[in-house]
């Protein structure tokens, strides 16, 4: 994601822009760049690629301005280039703006304003805002920016800097991370706290809706309405390391914390303002094209598999369309039956991995149609498909997935309930409710992550198993083998996921006494057959952490611990059952002491066959 920094105060401006833009590489970018006050001018320096890169341009200017903002650029609208990298000027050069988030209503403003007479040179969401600051200034930066941000839809944290007011840099947020280091005589604005950690350990932390003005005299926070806000100062207590996972032991702890916001990036924008419509305006596939869809191949590896398996059951029971899941290094090689009129749906995080995007290769060569649902703006994946989706999780850093998983299961709710509505395959009724859960689901597993804390305790003595099973049927048995391969990958622990009703046909011999089996239970069409499955390891002495919905209070009567989660439709009910299960494989590998981020013999992104 995006990493937005500001620098005013009596020292040169550009090492200190740098100095902070290194410190929030960790959240992932393709290029960078910086705008400074020099002479009564702005000055604005960027590229695409590393910082070093950048630092090489700037060499050529030796600026010495003690204003400036800066900024790496995480490509969402446009891929990554020099043109696309922030700061984005006005029409008369007098503002530069970076940011952090997505203009959700920017087509609309941009063709406004593009009526207005005003000239773009980009393809970014971004560049809406400094022409809408641009006409909307009459004398005042503060006040053209609460008026723009009146017009904006989206996420936003964002740094302008204007030549009519060179002394100054306002800023403001909303759903995207923004802080105000407090130094001596001299101020920092930033994405996150390491950004500003060599400087001063003091902060205000912005909250959403508030617009701060910073000059070399103070700082001014006010709300919407232009009220000032009394600022806590928050102290940082953490080391440089730390404060990069913004204040958690390990950056996959922050990943799973962070879906709650991931989550709703990924259906934001997609679903029509009357909650009635799916609506995926990046695809090229007409609705003529959807109706004659004959088969539909999901492809890919490890986690993002998982979330093909979910969208395996979740495409074919709402769409009817039938859908086979192929693990992309079995897929390669496998000779299968494709061709026109089939579509096949590639998934990848990165969108590098070598089997996938060998998979997607192949399908496109035998005259299949690739849609690819990935993370990362630009990659293989994205570049070659015929379509994509992104998620929108933001860089995944820990080597297990978790927010790019329950993004992924988002991406293919989208695509089930569109697929669904466009052969009438679901009535109005239906999709509305599944749209009004799916937009549940970030508050849903919020409460679950408020629930969980203090789970440790209780793990401890599972860390000291050697085995553990993992069963459930339907949609519970897609979301136990990924909750079983995050515990394999992290903890070491010999782990193996069924589907219930196969345990009898051999498994069940490995069931003795205090075995622990994670038994999910959320899908009430069939959650008798779940329960007799439960009874049979019971009856083999297991030790059972259920996993089913609040008001269930029948569970608890066979199983040794539940662990509860909000209601939902059965179809949405992945994304809230995944999240105890990424806590406990999480919790458990601690206990184990195992290197959680980086587990043993595995890479994050595999670029090799
Ligand atoms: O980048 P991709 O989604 O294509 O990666 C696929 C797998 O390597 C990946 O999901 C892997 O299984 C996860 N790290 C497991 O947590």
């Amino acid at each position: 994601m995006c990493g937005i920094v500001g620098y005013i105060g009596p020292k040169s401006v550009v090492p200190i822009l740098l100095d902070g833009l290194k410190k929030l590489e960790y959240r992932g970018y393709d290029s960078a760049g910086v705008a400074v006050i020099e002479k009564n001018k702005i000055l604005v320096v960027k590229s695409v690629g590393k910082i070093a890169k950048l630092e090489d341009k700037i060499a050529a200017y030796t600026p010495e301005g003690s204003v400036g903002i800066g900024h790496t650029r995480w490509a969402t609208h446009g891929r990554p280039s020099d043109v696309n990298s922030h700061p984005h000027m006005d029409c008369t050069g007098k503002f530069a703006v970076v940011h952090n988030g997505i203009i959700e209503n920017y087509i609309e403003i941009r063709e406004w304003l593009e009526s207005e007479g005003h000239r773009f040179v980009s393809e970014t969401d971004t560049e809406v805002i400094p022409h809408l600051i641009e006409h909307l200034f009459e004398d005042s930066i503060e006040q053209a920016v609460r008026d723009a941000i009146k017009k904006l839809e989206g996420s936003y944290a964002m740094a302008v800097l204007s030549k009519a007011e060179p002394g100054k840099i306002v800023a403001a947020r909303k759903d995207s991370p923004l802080i105000v280091g407090l130094g001596e005589d001299e101020y920092f604005l930033a994405s996150d706290i390491p950004a500003t950690l060599s400087y001063t350990r003091d902060n205000y932390i912005i909250n959403d809706n508030e617009i701060v003005v910073i000059t070399a005299q103070g700082v001014k926070v006010t709300d919407a309405e232009g009220n000032e806000v009394n600022k806590e100062i928050f102290h940082v207590k953490w080391d440089a390391v730390a404060a990069e996972k913004g204040g958690y032991p390990h950056f996959m702890l922050k990943e799973i914390y962070e879906q709650p916001k991931a989550i709703r990036e990924t259906f934001s924008g997609r679903l029509s303002a009357d909650n009635k419509q799916v609506i995926l305006n990046e695809l090229n596939m007409t609705p003529e094209d959807i109706r004659n869809l004959k088969n539909i191949f999901i492809v890919a590896c490890g986690t993002a598999y998982h979330a093909g398996m979910v969208g395996k059951y979740v495409i074919e029971d709402l769409a009817r369309i039938p859908v086979t899941v192929d693990i992309a290094s079995e897929f390669r090689y496998r000779n299968p039956i494709i061709g026109k009129g089939d579509l096949v749906i590639v998934i990848s995080q990165s969108g590098e991995t070598a089997d996938t995007l060998a998979a997607l290769r192949e399908s496109q060569k035998a005259g299949a149609r690739v849609l690819a649902v990935t993370n990362v703006v630009s990659s293989s994946v994205a570049r070659e498909a015929d379509d994509v989706i992104y998620t929108w999780a933001g860089p995944e850093i820990a080597v297990a997935s978790t927010k790019a998983y329950s993004t992924q299961l988002i991406a293919m709710f989208l695509l089930g309930i569109h697929f669904a509505q466009v052969r009438e395959a679901i009535g109005p009724d239906y999709a509305e409710r599944l749209i009004a859960g799916m937009k549940e689901l970030p508050q849903q597993v919020d409460e679950i992550l408020e629930e969980m804390a203090g789970l440790e305790g209780f793990l401890k003595e599972y860390a000291k198993r050697q085995n553990t099973f993992f069963l459930g049927r339907g949609l519970d048995y897609a979301v136990a083998m990924e909750g079983c391969l995050k515990l394999k990958e992290i903890s070491y622990m010999h782990a193996e996921a069924y589907a219930a009703g196969e345990l009898k046909h051999g498994t069940l011999a490995l069931i003795e006494d205090g075995v622990p089996v994670v038994a999910l239970a959320t899908q009430m069409d069939l959650y008798d057959k779940m329960v007799s499955n439960i009874k049979e390891v019971k009856a083999r002495d297991a030790q059972v952490i259920g996993v089913t919905y609040k008001g269930n209070t029948e569970l608890k009567k066979v199983v040794d611990h539940v662990m509860y989660i909000p209601e939902t439709d059965r179809v949405l009910a992945p994304v809230l059952t995944v999240v105890p299960l990424q806590l406990l494989a999480y919790h458990i590998a601690v206990a184990r002491g195992c290197d959680v981020d980086k587990p043993r013999n595995l890479a994050k992104s595999v670029t090799v066959e």
